[in-house]
């Protein structure tokens, strides 16, 4: 049976393209926007998200869909595993959806486990403005009951019975693509240096059909979101850690956006929407010297 009504915390891009998307199927959805940024209140407003307090939420919400960023995910979950304790409500479905280590997924679970709550470990696969898409991936003991989601719109993929599983398929998943966006944007800069840009994103297309338009597009988003990918980096970088191996690309691809986030060259939009083209993101990233070495 379909969800009633959907607490999302916060209306980032994504959360918003989730409301918006619950909301055209008759779903309610509610926020907390208390101690949120202007863009995310106003997302939230625009999306047609009611805002209410934590307690309301976790009270009312037939589902808690956690779609933050990977640093906040274990501050999320503690906030609501307190809310939860106040209310003392005990069967909340919880649904981390960030792209997270498995162990800060385990985490979340301990920190969720004394309010009772049913922690469900998902990721999204997909863009937030291409939602119809996306994949939500989900594993935990509960995670069947994440296919409700089916009945709003949603494409969902239960991965398996562990928490964990998701967030490690969404992990190595999210190595290639920012692996991809790291190692375009190095080359495509040493080629406007060279003055080659045109001659080499033809000869790319030539020798590889589509990879330069699909990553190119998500380059032209890093301005507002590379802090956040590298974010998912780190978290790549602690998975492989965790279990014995060195990775040497995500390192690399975390500095590349940490490099491009302090740029703060991006606006975060109010609505969701995605603006950029590749050619004139490059072209910021040249003007504001991005890998230029200091004299
Ligand atoms: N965007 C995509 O296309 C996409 C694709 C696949 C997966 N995802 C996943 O979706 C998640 C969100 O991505 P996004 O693109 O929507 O990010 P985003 O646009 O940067 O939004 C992040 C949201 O989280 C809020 N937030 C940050 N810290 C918080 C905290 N401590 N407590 C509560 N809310 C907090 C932010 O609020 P403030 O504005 O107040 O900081 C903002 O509303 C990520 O984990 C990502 O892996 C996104």
């Amino acid at each position: 049976m379909a969800f009633q009504r959907v607490g999302i915390l916060s209306i980032g891009e994504m959360g918003y393209h989730w409301a918006r998307l619950l909301i055209e199927h008759g779903v309610e959805v509610l926020t907390c926007s208390t101690g949120r940024s202007e863009v995310t209140r106003k997302r939230a407003e625009n999306a047609g998200a009611r805002s209410v307090s934590l307690r309301r939420l976790v009270s009312e919400a037939d589902l808690v869909a956690a779609i933050v960023v990977p640093s906040a995910a274990g501050r999320v979950a503690s906030q609501v595993g307190r809310a939860l304790a106040k209310v003392g409500r005990k069967d909340c479905l919880y649904l981390d959806a960030n792209a997270i280590s498995p162990m800060t997924a385990a985490a979340v679970g301990e920190i969720l486990s004394p309010a009772q709550a049913g922690f469900v470990d998902g990721c999204i696969i997909g863009s937030a403005t291409k939602l119809s898409k996306a994949v939500v991936y989900v594993s935990g003991a509960r995670a069947e009951e994440l296919c409700a989601l089916r009945d709003s719109g949603f494409s969902v993929e239960v991965l398996g019975p562990k928490a964990g599983q998701a967030s490690a398929f969404k992990i190595v998943y999210a190595g290639l693509t920012k692996g991809l966006q790291g190692l375009l944007t190095e080359l495509l800069l040493g080629a406007r240096k060279f003055d080659l840009l045109q001659e080499i994103l033809r000869r790319y297309e030539q020798s590889f059909p589509g990879l330069v338009g699909a990553a190119g597009r998500s380059i032209a988003s890093l301005p507002v979101h590379a802090g956040r990918r590298a974010e998912e980096m780190r978290e790549l970088r602690a998975t492989f850690r965790h279990h014995g191996l060195k990775a040497v690309i995500a390192p690399a691809t975390q500095k590349i956006l940490e490099q491009i986030a302090a740029l703060d060259c991006g606006k975060p939009s109010e609505t969701g929407a995605r603006e950029g083209e590749l050619l004139e993101t490059l072209e910021l990233f040249f003007e504001r010297g991005l890998l230029q070495e200091k004299d």
